[in-house]
């Protein structure tokens, strides 16, 4: 087991450059197996998530190769018309390999997918919209065996804007016989970038970033160079680790129209943020102030998935911060943890009622989901003494090797075997 040893106390500065989207680059990653000729896709992340999305294309005997940042798929030939049961429960990701792997070849079996334990996340919006797109779903034994042959393109309304849901959807729908239209479709920008990326190879996507998405099919994809959109969670949690700290920091490649939400909580609580061309630079405050609250609800509203780094920053924020999880039901999981390093915190159900105290103090913490992880990290940062973090291994599944880009920047902290 690996963890994190954090000597907090040193301010974040310097400058820190973004790679692309975890959740642009697995959907993408997918995406790839519908065309035979060669996908490379640039600035991808080394993240376990990654790693662990490349193992199930070759598990599918699909070819990866990665050269530095950039990793080509190519999936040329038959391939396993079954995710590998041993390797699908590694992310929540795994799901998105349905939709294309239907798309391409009219039949798929997979079992219901692993990934953060934030919730129930079950995936009946995913369903739904494969039977709507005709798709034969028999369940036996843990096991969905779906039978595509009378797939052909239909409207289909999300009770839910389920990312996962709409991208699978979307990919599903590329090559069959006519036009898909996908209702309260979810719009967070990864979307729009896995249409991007899907119009790039030839498909027929319109719509994609707002409520309703049209798939016009076709009949056949091409391969193409493609580097996905930055990471606006993996920039929002830098700018809160500077803010933490004191810090003054430039983040470099940020995708700054996505992280209006964001960057609008990070000045009310006194941060000055300066914006360039895909950049941003954020001084911190002596004292940050409570941001008041925030509720975290799909694009274009607060992102779930900066709610645990900003939770952070609340902890020792002048004033009460209250934070509401409208997203995923078991989202608070960094709360004991906080408390452990003298946070503040009562939680009632999804509502976060968070008191700043002056300092935090080092604990022995454990990171129960990645941006949990990410979450401790960034408070132990700012902790009086020393912090181990527990279980890293989560965080890893979302930032590349985070103690040598935070080391970069300043901090004190190494990665450390426990036995
Ligand atoms: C994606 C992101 C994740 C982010 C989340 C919300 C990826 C790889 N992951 O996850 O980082 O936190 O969007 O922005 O892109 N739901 C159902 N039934 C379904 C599908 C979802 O009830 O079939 C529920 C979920 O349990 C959850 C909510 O809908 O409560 C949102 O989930 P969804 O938007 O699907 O998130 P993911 O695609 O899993």
């Amino acid at each position: 087991m690996q963890i994190f040893r954090i000597q907090g106390g040193s301010s974040l500065n310097g400058e820190v450059k973004i790679d692309s989207a975890k959740n642009s680059a697995l959907p993408i990653l997918a995406a790839s197996v519908m065309t035979e000729d060669p996908v490379t896709l640039l600035d991808v992340p080394d993240i376990e998530d990654v790693s662990n999305m490349i193992a199930i294309l070759r598990g599918m005997g699909v070819s990866v190769t990665r050269e530095g940042s950039a990793v080509t798929v190519r999936a040329k030939g038959d391939l396993s018309g079954e995710l590998p049961p041993r390797l699908e429960k590694t992310l929540r990701a795994s799901v998105f390999m349905v939709g294309p792997m239907l798309s391409r070849t009219r039949a798929f079996t997979f079992g219901y997918p692993g990934g953060c334990e934030i919730g129930l996340r079950p995936i009946d919006l995913h369903e739904r919209g494969l039977r709507a797109l005709g798709v034969v779903i028999d369940e036996s034994g843990g096991r969905l065996r779906c039978d595509g042959r009378s797939m052909r393109g239909a409207e289909i309304h999300f009770d839910y804007p389920s990312v996962g849901a709409t991208e699978n959807i979307m990919m599903a729908a590329a090559l069959l016989p006519g036009k898909t239209v996908i209702h309260n479709a979810a719009r967070e920008p990864e979307i729009a970038d896995l249409a991007r990326f899907m119009n790039a190879c030839g498909a027929k996507v319109s719509g994609a970033g707002r409520q309703t998405v049209t798939i016009q099919g076709v009949r056949k994809l091409r391969g193409v160079v493609f580097r996905p959109i930055a990471d606006r969670i993996a920039a929002g949690t830098m700018l809160a680790s500077a803010a933490i700290t004191g810090g003054d920091l430039r983040v470099l490649n940020a995708p700054t129209c996505d992280m209006v939400a964001q960057t609008s909580k990070l000045r009310g609580m006194g941060c000055e943020i300066t914006e360039g061309p895909n950049e941003l630079r954020l001084k911190a405050p002596k004292r940050l102030k409570s941001f008041g609250q925030i509720q975290t609800q799909p694009h274009p509203g607060f992102p779930t998935d900066m709610q645990a780094p900003m939770f952070t920053l609340a902890t020792v924020a002048d004033g009460v911060s209250l934070l509401v999880e409208t997203v995923f039901e078991s989202r608070f999981q960094h709360a004991r943890d906080l408390q452990a390093m003298g946070a503040d915190v009562t939680i009632m159900d999804r509502v976060a009622v968070v008191r700043g105290v002056p300092k935090l103090h080092g604990a022995r913490v454990k990171a129960h989901d990645l941006r949990s992880g990410a979450a401790l990290a960034i408070a132990a940062l700012a902790a009086e003494g020393e912090t181990e973090i527990e279980q890293v291994s989560q965080i890893d599944r979302g930032y590349a090797a985070l103690e040598v880009t935070l080391r970069g920047l300043g901090a004190k902290i190494t990665r450390e075997e426990r036995g």
